[in-house]
């Protein structure tokens, strides 16, 4: 499964990237405010640290602008995937820009049929909102597992990407049923590498190697 960070934070990009396990970034309207920085040099910088796909959020939701914004967003590096809404005027943004080999990102996706008109339309990523459905009493990833079903039952390549994922359950859960990416906030990445009984383990195991008095270099 691919880990993608969803933020527009560039200390914990460069961070995480460090890790060795980041392939990619995706931002959105609401993460570049919460950044306080400007869009366009931003999304520069952040392309300049992660070589994966990173995910650049069109402003307009009109068909005409959307297209102009989404085609300025793709010229910033090769590895951009322009994201747009799940409205039919999005949908058109990403199938004229899949066909000039855009990478795409389809948000805001609530449904099995909205992945369907997605992959329809050549989305290289569908981003189903786990934690947005489950805050309406609906399940995230009963929906993730219904793409992964109809997409494999149709061989399409549109890649499953798990979003708004509010905790580490979120992303183990995914990767069962299915998901090609999850896109999760650096918090929730840093609290996957951890374990209580790996904290007590290492430090036993640092006590009782400088109790031999040993060294390895
Ligand atoms: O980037 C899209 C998605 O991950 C947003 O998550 O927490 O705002 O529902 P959230």
């Amino acid at each position: 499964m691919k880990f993608f960070v969803d933020t527009g934070d560039l200390d914990e990009i460069a961070k995480l990237n460090e890790t060795g396990m980041l392939d990619g970034v995706t931002t959105n309207p609401s993460l570049i405010k919460k950044s306080g920085k400007e869009f366009i040099p931003l999304i520069k910088d952040i392309c300049g640290i992660v070589r994966g796909p990173v995910s650049a959020e069109v402003a307009a939701t009109d068909y005409e602008t959307m297209i102009k914004e989404g085609r300025k967003l793709a010229d910033i590096a090769s590895n951009i995937a322009v994201k747009v809404p799940l409205t039919p005027a999005g949908l058109r943004v990403c199938k004229e820009l899949s066909d000039d080999d855009v990478m795409v990102n389809v948000t805001l996706c609530f449904s099995a049929n909205q992945a369907l008109l997605a992959a329809k339309a050549g989305a290289t990523f569908i981003s189903p909102f786990i934690g947005r459905l489950d805050d309406i009493g609906l399940d995230g990833m009963e929906l993730i597992g219904d793409i992964a079903q109809i997409y494999d039952n149709y061989g399409y390549d549109t890649q499953i990407l798990a979003a708004s994922i509010r905790h580490c359950a979120h992303v183990y859960m995914s990767a069962k049923v299915g998901a090609d990416v999850a896109t999760i906030p650096p918090k929730i990445i840093w609290q996957l590498f951890q374990h209580p009984l790996t904290d007590k383990g290492l430090d036993a195991f640092v006590a009782d190697w400088a109790a031999t008095g040993q060294s390895i270099l």
